[in-house]
């Protein structure tokens, strides 16, 4: 985890995702084309979105509510309004919120779109889907964009997602994606504290990365 750290603080990385994202790019799955801009995480550089892409292409979303909590680009969520889902799509980024509906006016697509800290303008609603690709390195995030890469010093993130999520998941699938390079046990034990386990429902092996998708569930 330490060394993807380093690897994502690189400077010669740092500089490059800086000269590729100087403008919004282009991005594009299953002909629902959006612009991501600088400020929002780049689903097009690591291997997280593109894993849920087609995780939750292979799902039945017709007529069911379907949250994407922290959406960024929110082509997951685009994805699954085209799929037939009730999306709700929220994210803590204004930014990525704002471009987001933009993105899909243009696809035709309709999503409710909330901003939000995790669940808290989410209350007493329920979904039959959440999906989350949380940030997940341990270290301050100095600014909006840098929230979704890491979840606080002492994994603040998922210390109040596990608060919260236990009362959604009566009615939800939670599916959460998690790489190697991150501290998987620790964020484990943060769930158990609040009697939340987790199952692996995929494993996806990519170059040098293995992603891991669990259902998060209740004890
Ligand atoms: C790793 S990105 C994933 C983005 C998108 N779901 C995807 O798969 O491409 C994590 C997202 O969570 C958002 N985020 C971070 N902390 C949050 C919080 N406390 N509440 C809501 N969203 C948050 C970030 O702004 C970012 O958009």
């Amino acid at each position: 985890m330490r060394a993807f750290l380093k690897k994502i603080s690189h400077p010669f990385l740092k500089l490059g995702l800086r000269l590729y994202y100087w403008k919004p790019r282009t991005f594009c799955y299953d002909n629902i084309s959006i612009k991501v801009h600088p400020e929002v995480f780049p689903p097009q550089m690591t291997f997280s979105t593109k894993i849920l892409l087609d995780f939750i292409n292979d799902l039945d979303l017709k007529q069911k509510t379907f949250l994407e909590l922290g959406c960024g680009s929110g082509i997951i969520s685009l994805l699954a309004a085209k799929k037939g889902a009730d999306v709700t799509s929220s994210d803590i980024n204004q930014i990525a919120l704002d471009y987001l509906a933009t993105n899909a006016s243009k696809n035709k697509l309709q999503l409710k779109i909330v901003h939000s800290d995790l669940f808290d303008k989410l209350k007493n609603q329920s979904f039959d889907y959440i999906i989350i690709n949380p940030p997940y390195y341990p270290k301050k995030p100095k600014n909006i964009k840098e929230q979704a890469w890491f979840c606080g010093e002492n994994f603040e993130y998922f210390e109040k997602l596990f608060v919260q999520l236990p009362s959604y998941l009566a009615t939800a699938n939670c599916y959460m994606i998690l790489s190697q390079d991150c501290d998987v046990e620790k964020i484990k034990a943060i769930g158990l504290k609040k009697a939340l386990t987790f199952e692996v429902v995929l494993e996806k092996k990519e170059l040098v990365e293995t992603n891991y998708i669990f259902k998060v569930v209740s004890l």
